[in-house]
């Protein structure tokens, strides 16, 4: 079959479409999946042109991809799934640490020893092939009326998870978010910012896209506040963003960080309301430095009981929220998780992929989507 894999290369991973062997059932809880379509992301785009890849024990090169909507293929005898059922599937495997009482309890989200996998990331093949082969606890069933906009409930899962940690450490007072400030506008922080829409707050949302923009528009258009970041200087805060806060005259119950920009995630934290919550999610390739007003920002958390988790991965219950949330919003706001999706690339393109021309979101179809519904 069909499969883009990447190797170490000089500078960016050299990216091929490669000939590969077709895995099979191997026990009667696996399924194999027939691969729609894979969505590509900033943990990809890391991956390809920052050469950042960990291989799987003893091998050189790896298969990429871990957004997947496929259709069950074959089913084991135990697997619970039958051939046909629209699915997607976890991306992280639990390690194998007897004493990772988190992955032994099936929340390798919230893996202790960092020797977990993670499907087309660290040390396992991806999704970005023609048919994948799973252990159906990693299998998660998506209605065929989601199908359109299925290879999305990965990233949204990411979203869910950080929404459930919001509402569990909040529990420490009675919380009514009101508004909430995006930092970024790539699919993660639209899908942010689309999922606080649904959720009745006001949304501000503050990115490096020009105000012209695909992204600027579709926050626009569902009732959120976009103002485009200015330029920052290296090792300052991003210029702009704590005046703009000041000129709306209001603090923020909530803030998402998803631009991985890190001296963001500090500007941001005297920009909370009391008692508000920060949620870092971008990744940082880099080795940045930031002077910050160490001072004013530890007064700012302690007085104002103010909150900044980091949150990386999903559970199974994100993905089943997730799946919920993307109907919520495709019911609210139609078309816009379709809009979301403004590349689909065939596996050929794959390899020449230029990230820069990517407008919001890369998707890769192995199976061109007019032909989805015949194999349901
Ligand atoms: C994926 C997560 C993963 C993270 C770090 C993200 O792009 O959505 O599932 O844990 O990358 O590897
Ligand atoms: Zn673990």
């Amino acid at each position: 079959m069909k499969a883009i894999t990447i190797s170490s290369g000089k500078e960016r991973a050299n990216v091929a479409l490669a000939d590969v062997p077709k895995p099979v059932l191997t026990s009667a809880e696996d399924v194999v999946i027939r691969v729609l379509c894979v969505g590509l992301d900033g943990t990809d785009r890391e991956i390809i042109v920052d050469n950042f890849a960990r291989f799987p024990e003893g091998k050189s090169d790896m298969i990429i991809g871990h957004e997947l909507l496929g259709i069950v293929a074959e089913a084991g005898a135990e697997s619970g799934l039958s051939r046909g059922d629209a699915v997607t599937a976890l991306v992280r495997r639990p390690c194998g640490d007897e004493s990772c009482v988190n992955c032994r309890s099936g929340q390798q989200d919230f893996c202790r020893t960092g020797l977990y996998l993670e499907r087309g990331i660290q040390g396992a093949d991806g999704f970005l092939c023609e048919y994948v082969a799973e252990n159906a606890k990693y299998v998660v069933k998506v209605p065929a009326e989601c199908l359109p906009y299925g290879v999305l409930v990965e990233p949204q899962s990411i979203v869910e998870k950080v929404w459930n940690e919001a509402q569990i450490i909040q529990q420490r007072m009675l919380w009514q978010p009101r508004t909430a400030l995006v930092t970024g506008s790539g699919p993660l922080g639209l899908l942010a910012a689309l999922t606080c829409r649904t959720l009745g707050m006001d949304v501000y949302v503050w990115s490096k896209s020009p105000e012209g923009s695909l992204n600027a528009d579709m926050i626009r258009s569902i009732g959120g506040h976009y103002r485009q970041a200015g330029e920052s200087a290296p090792g300052e805060f991003a210029s702009g963003l704590t005046e703009y806060a000041q000129q709306l005259g209001t603090g923020f119950d909530m803030i998402w960080e998803c631009s991985g920009y890190a001296p963001l995630g500090f500007e941001v934290i005297p920009l909370l309301a009391h008692n508000g919550i920060v949620a870092l999610l971008g990744v940082t390739p880099g080795q940045g430095r930031l002077n910050v007003p160490s001072d004013m920002i530890y007064r700012e958390m302690v007085a104002k009981n103010k909150c900044i988790i980091g949150s990386v991965n999903a559970s199974r219950q994100d993905f089943a929220t997730a799946i919920q949330r993307l109907c919520t919003i495709e019911q609210q706001y139609p078309g816009m998780l379709g809009k979301l999706q403004t590349n689909r690339l065939t596996p050929r393109q794959v390899p020449e992929i230029d990230f820069s021309r990517i407008s919001i979101k890369a998707v890769v179809d192995f199976v061109s989507p007019a032909e989805w519904a015949s194999l349901l």
